[in-house]
């Protein structure tokens, strides 16, 4: 179902919406939405906004940030300005030259800005022309990836694209980046310098653009996504480390969800 806010914990929504064409395959969105102690509303990687969705989220604050993660998750940046015109919109590295048309207000760093830094720690993994921002919301010990993970379901995609997705290394039970963009990171020294930074957070749950979260043991789940980065000697493991990393439908996530 699209266009309908879904909690993931406190003070964290998020909503799916349609499906965009990525070459030959259809591709959901997804955003995520944050409410800040302060009471601003974080939106990381909008996706197009009906008017359910504003409703929605009117009644639980005002749009204060519009956030890219990299330099794909962009589509519907410019509706959500017109539509919020008093939000500050942040561009992840690079994507000002690719969308001189948008007025960003600010560049995303390895430095939360400010205004979010209480809720949300975020580091830029470089590296790659694939440069991407990942966020960490503290209250709910969730980190938020755009593209560097895609876990879709086995079934998600039919016929010959499901063979690829599978070659591809993007399904569960073993997601992880495109393996094509893998061999993309020319400076695996600096993406690496990066995950192990985020592997410092005290991750619970994982949240991605593209699949099914994580909900338990999101920092064994890092580890074994990232091990054709990080190696397989990379951190200790945790104590449900051996076994199996809790994930599933959405529709079986709810009821985690709404606790
Ligand atoms: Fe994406």
């Amino acid at each position: 179902m699209s266009d309908v806010l879904r909690a993931f914990g406190k003070g964290i929504w998020f909503a799916d919406g349609a499906t965009v064409s990525y070459y030959g395959f259809d591709y959901p969105t997804r955003m995520v939405l944050i409410q800040l102690s302060e009471g601003q509303l974080f939106v990381w990687s909008p996706i197009a906004l009906s008017g359910k969705l504003q409703r929605d989220i009117a009644a639980l604050g005002t749009v204060s940030f519009l956030v890219s993660p990299n330099r794909l998750h962009h589509l519907f940046l410019q509706e959500w300005k017109a539509a919020y015109p008093r939000a500050l919109a942040y561009a992840s590295p690079g994507l000002r030259n690719k969308r001189p048309d948008i007025v960003f207000d600010g560049e995303l760093g390895d430095l939360p800005e400010s205004a979010w830094a209480p809720d949300i720690d975020q580091v830029v993994v470089g590296g790659s022309p694939l440069t991407e921002v990942e966020f960490f919301h503290h209250p709910s010990r969730t980190v938020i990836f755009a593209d560097l993970i895609q876990n879709f379901q086995p079934d998600c995609f039919k016929g010959w694209r499901a063979i690829v997705a599978r070659l591809d290394g993007i399904c569960a039970p073993n997601p992880g980046a495109p393996r094509e963009w893998r061999l993309l990171f020319y400076n695996r020294r600096i993406a690496r310098s990066a995950m192990r930074r985020i592997l410092t957070w005290p991750i619970e749950r994982v949240l991605v653009a593209h699949g099914e979260p994580i909900l338990l043991d999101g920092k064994t789940f890092l580890r074994r996504a990232f091990k054709w980065l990080l190696g397989p000697e990379t951190g200790s493991r945790t104590p449900n480390a051996g076994g199996q990393v809790r994930h599933g439908p959405l529709a079986n996530c709810r009821r985690d969800f709404d606790r």
